[in-house]
Formats: structure tokens, C-alpha cells, sequence
């Protein structure tokens, strides 16, 4: 079975590069993506009977959102049992059932590990809560102050104190997430020994790795200090700051990853570009990738969202690109749970652009360096959802942020809900669109948990199945080059036009295999010239046939081709 232990040598085949430097990633949000009983609510079984869809499209290995038991504050990211399922999602047996289906199509699957925090309906916290003297205490942070201050002024990353105030002992605990998301204490070694076992648990069950939910702020700092008023603009960098961050993810390759072929990829929420290396360096025996920031911060400052140049993202890739420790890898992510559809945030979701700027979002994506992840929906072009207030959000950090933004700091409530409507996660988590059918074919259920996108009778699976030309066969056209030319996967990075404010043009080079990348990221068709086109042959384009006549070449408005040079 893929992905299984390799109990004998307990590590991968050496010699042979790593299987995750060549997959292709699907993030599943299960609660949306099919629903196979008519309850309204995604489950195991929907996942299943979709399996062929996704392995047709090309990919290799599928990132299953958290599917533990949970009392869904935060839709599974606060687990009450980490080896049971949610009942809503099915069973074990349905699992099972998943995992051998995937295996017998050739798709591996990864799980999401949440342990910084657990919910604070997991037995541990309801047993620490309890009595100061419980022997499980100390698996969570609390602290004793007068009146139930709040022992800092940290706030969560969401907005409002850190700290909440436990009436069964008078203590406060820390939440980094909202209350019912208690942090758990990694500095006490019976934490990491249940966290180390539950890893083994679903690593014995033949997963193929986890993406590990903000994994870097799992050791806090340990004095406790007030943030600075500067560092209270992005707290998140004080929380990534804890001084065993390493030494715990060390401990963890040592005592559980590096006993399976797997792979990791850890949620670097406050961390640096420059301190990327510090995990994914193969000789520090940390995790293998990590998702970086960067790309979220081009369009974003807090909770505002602002103008960006197409500079700004090429700088993000450039310095990706550039060679650091050789066995350093990246992840290139736009799309996923967390963020806003991509075609709406980076390309343009009008009728006349979205397909076309669609494919070329995706022509960026799956061709620059790293391992790519394409979140459920994305290979549709999926769009934004229409909001029309704050009251049609279900994520629980709206409701968080609102009080602590517009209520307490006096944040313009207009401009913050334009920038909700714009950022909020919510975006991404409306139900897939399978086809035109009521309910996009998402549910039989006349109400599905969360409001489906009313642009699903045009923008569903099932038509872009039968239209040639669909986002999804480019996704899929794209998906199958990437196989076939290794310089897409293992090539070197070039950007060769830094500062054109609407053409990205990129070169990805192997041995003697050197690709152009080239994409018009705007509304605009304009005539381009680059003498690095002359001898281009062109191997996939998003638009008719165009070829270039001495380097110069008109461009459609998102228009994106990929040429041998
Ligand atoms: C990560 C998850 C997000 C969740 C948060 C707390 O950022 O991606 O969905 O709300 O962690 O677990
Ligand atoms: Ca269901």
C-alpha cells in the first residue's frame, strides 16, 4: 500500500528523490465537497465516490482537511478526538474504506494535523479545567492573576484577549484561536508523547504525511511578556518566535517521520522567508515544506486588503526561486480553505476574463518551484461568494474580528466588511460545484450547511467535463506537461522581465531543457517583444494558436503560454 511504512529500512529508497518533490496536492474541505447521505454536510463516502474525478485531473495525493471528531467551532481545526471520526463525516470503516479505495486509483492521502490547540471539549482540557491539581494540568497554559486579568496583553490572532478566564478554578488559559481553541503546552513531554502517538496512530493506517495547522507556534515564549505596540500589529510573529520550536519538530522526525516514507508540510504562520530553510532543510531532519506566507501578504496588511503591483508577486516567486540549501523544497499555494478564490483575488472573475485568467493563475501555480496544492474547486475557476453583510459569514474568526475591530479599535464598519467580502475565508468554503443540478449536486438535502455559489449553473464540474477547452482540461493539460518536462518539477528559476507591469515571463531551465513561461496577467491585450521568444516553440497556450515572429507577439488580455526554448 502506498505510503505504508517501510518497516524494514524505516526510511525511503536511497537514492531515489522523494516522492512529495514530484506530487501534485488536492486540499479537500470535506464538509464541502460531497455529500452522499442528504444531510447537508459533506462526508468519507462523497469523498469516495469522487476519488476518479480527482485522480482524472491528474494529481497524485489529496490533503484531507481535518475529519476528527469536533465540535465545529472551527469546522474540525478544534479536535475533541483525534482518533475517532466525525460522526457527521462517517465512520472508521468509511476511512478504511477511503484509504483503500485511493490506494488501489494510486493516490495518496495526507491528514491534517491540529495540535497546537485541541477543542476545548477534548477530554484532556475538560479534565484540566477541572482542578488545579489534575494530572492534566499542565497539558494546556494557565495562569493564575487577580480578578481573572488576563496575565499579558497577548491578544488572539483573531482579535480580543488570548487569555480566558476559567470560572472552575478562577485561572486563565490561553487560546491563540478563539476561546474554545485552548493551546496545548509542548514544554510538558507527556503532550509530545501524545502527540508523537497519535501521529503513529494514522501513520499506521498507511497515510501519507500531514499538513501541520500553524505547527510554528507550538512552544511559546517562556517569559510571558508583554508585546510591544509594534509587535501587537502582528502577533503572530511573537507567537512563531518560542525558543523549542526546533528542538520539538526534531524530536518529532526523530521519535515518528523518520520511521515512514512520508511527507510534512507545516502552516509557517509568522515566520520569515529568510528563517524558511530553518525547517525544510533536509539535514536539520524537521519537515519537508512548508507553506510561506508571502503570497498571502501581497494583497493583504492585517485585515485590510490593498493594491498590489505584479512586482510584488514576482518578487515572491524570485525569491522562492533562488537556490538556497539544495535540499531545501517549497509548496506554491494560492488557493485553499484560509484564503479567497485565487481567480477573484489575483486574476479577474468577470465573465469576460474568469476562464482565461483562471488558466492563467493556474499556468503560474503549476509551474513555478516547489510542490504545487490545488485547493477543491480552483480546477473550475471557482468564484468569491456574494455577501451582503456581516451576518452571512459562518466563520467563526468573523464574529471574533467584528467585535474586536469594529467594536472595540472603531475600524469603519463599511470598509470592514468590503475587505471581509473581499479576504474572508468563508470564500472558499461554499460547496463544490459538482453540476447544474439544485444545490449545485453538492446535496440532496434542501438546505446544504453553507450557502452554495449561485453562479454553479454555469461554473460546475460536470460542464466543464464536457466543454474541450474548460479550465478543468487545461488544469489537466497542464498537470500532464508538468510530468513530461522534469524542468518544471526540478528546473532552475529566471525571471526574465522583473519589472513589465503586466506580462510575467520566467524561465525554467534542467540540463538541456529550458521552458518559457509566459503570462499577460492583466485586462489588456497589448503587443509584447522578448528576444527570449525568437526560437520558442510553444507547447500549451490558453488561447488559438499564436506563435511569435522574431520575439515579438501580441497578447490577449490573460493570456498564458509555456514554450520550449
Ligand atoms: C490554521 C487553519 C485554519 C484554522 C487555524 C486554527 O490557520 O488553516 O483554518 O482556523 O489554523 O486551527
Ligand atoms: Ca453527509
Amino acid at each position: 500500500m502506498i505510503g505504508r511504512s517501510h518497516a524494514a529500512s524505516g526510511v525511503r529508497p536511497a537514492g531515489r528523490q522523494p516522492w512529495w518533490k514530484e506530487a501534485v496536492i488536492y486540499e479537500i474541505y470535506p464538509r464541502s465537497f460531497r455529500d452522499s447521505n442528504g444531510d447537508g454536510i459533506g462526508d468519507l463516502p462523497g469523498i469516495l465516490e469522487k476519488l476518479p474525478y480527482i485522480r482524472d485531473l491528474g494529481v497524485d495525493t489529496i490533503w484531507l482537511a481535518p475529519i476528527f471528531q469536533s465540535p465545529n467551532r472551527d469546522n474540525g481545526y478544534d479536535i475533541s478526538d483525534y482518533r475517532a471520526i466525525m460522526p457527521e463525516f462517517g465512520t472508521m470503516d468509511d476511512f478504511d474504506r477511503l484509504m483503500a479505495k485511493a490506494s488501489s486509483l494510486g493516490l495518496r492521502i495526507i491528514l491534517d494535523l491540529v495540535v497546537n490547540h485541541t477543542s476545548d471539549q477534548h477530554p484532556w482540557f475538560q479534565k484540566s479545567r477541572a482542578a488545579k491539581d489534575s494530572p492534566y494540568r499542565d497539558y494546556y497554559i494557565w495562569r493564575d492573576t487577580p480578578q481573572g486579568h488576563p496575565p499579558n496583553n497577548w491578544p488572539s490572532v483573531w482579535g480580543g484577549s488570548a487569555w480566558a478566564s476559567d470560572p472552575a478554578t478562577g485561572s486563565s488559559y490561553l487560546h491563540l484561536f478563539s476561546p474554545q481553541q485552548p493551546d496545548l503546552n509542548w514544554d510538558n513531554p507527556a503532550v509530545r508523547e501524545e502527540v508523537f502517538s497519535i501521529m503513529k496512530f494514522w501513520l499506521d493506517k498507511g497515510v501519507a504525511g500531514f499538513r501541520m495547522d500553524v505547527i510554528t507556534m507550538i512552544s511559546k515564549i517562556p517569559s510571558f511578556r508583554d508585546m510591544t505596540p509594534e509587535e501587537l500589529k502582528a502577533p503572530e510573529y511573537v507567537y512563531a518566535a518560542g525558543p523549542h520550536l526546533h528542538a520539538y519538530l526534531r524530536e518529532m522526525n526523530d521519535r515518528v517521520l523518520s520511521h515512514y516514507d512520508v511527507m510534512t508540510v507545516g502552516e509557517a504562520y509568522g515566520m520569515r522567508a529568510r528563517d524558511i530553510p530553518l525547517f525544510t532543510d533536509s539535514a536539520r531532519r524537521e519537515l519537508d515544506m512548508v507553506f510561506a506566507f508571502d503570497i498571502v501578504h501581497v494583497d493583504r496588511q492585517g485585515w485590510r486588503k490593498i493594491d498590489w503591483p505584479l512586482s510584488k508577486l514576482k518578487q515572491v516567486y524570485a525569491a522562492a526561486g533562488k537556490p538556497r540549501s539544495p535540499d531545501s523544497w517549497n509548496t506554491v499555494f494560492l488557493d485553499n480553505h484560509d484564503q479567497p478564490r485565487a481567480v477573484s483575488r489575483f486574476g479577474n472573475d468577470s465573465p469576460p476574463f474568469r476562464e482565461a485568467s483562471a488558466k492563467a493563475i493556474a499556468t503560474m501555480l503549476l509551474t513555478q518551484c516547489g510542490t504545487p496544492f490545488i485547493y477543491q474547486g480552483e480546477e473550475l475557476g471557482m468564484t468569491n461568494l456574494p455577501f451582503s453583510g456581516v451576518e452571512d459569514f459562518d466563520d467563526v474568526q468573523v464574529p471574533i474580528q467584528w467585535e474586536a475591530r469594529v467594536k472595540r479599535q472603531g475600524v469603519d464598519p463599511d470598509a470592514f466588511l468590503e475587505s471581509l467580502k473581499d479576504m474572508g475565508r468563508d470564500n472558499a468554503r461554499s460547496p463544490m460545484q459538482w453540476d447544474a443540478t439544485r444545490n449545485a449536486g453538492f446535496t440532496t438535502a434542501n438546505r446544504p450547511w453553507f450557502r452554495v455559489n449561485p453562479n454553479y449553473t454555469e461554473i460546475n464540474a460536470q460542464a466543464c467535463m464536457q466543454d474541450p477547452n474548460s479550465v478543468y482540461h487545461y488544469f489537466q493539460a497542464l498537470l500532464a506537461l508538468r510530468r513530461k518536462y522534469p524542468a518544471l518539477i526540478h528546473g532552475t528559476y529566471q525571471d526574465l522581465d522583473p519589472d513589465h507591469h503586466a506580462v510575467f515571463l520566467y524561465a525554467r531551465e534542467l540540463g538541456r531543457s529550458r521552458l518559457l513561461i509566459l503570462m499577460n496577467m492583466s485586462d489588456r491585450g497589448f503587443t509584447y517583444e522578448s528576444s527570449s521568444l525568437t526560437r520558442a516553440s510553444l507547447l500549451i497556450s490558453n488561447m488559438q494558436h499564436r506563435g511569435a515572429t522574431q520575439g515579438v507577439t501580441w497578447l490577449e488580455p490573460w493570456e498564458a503560454r509555456i514554450y520550449r526554448a
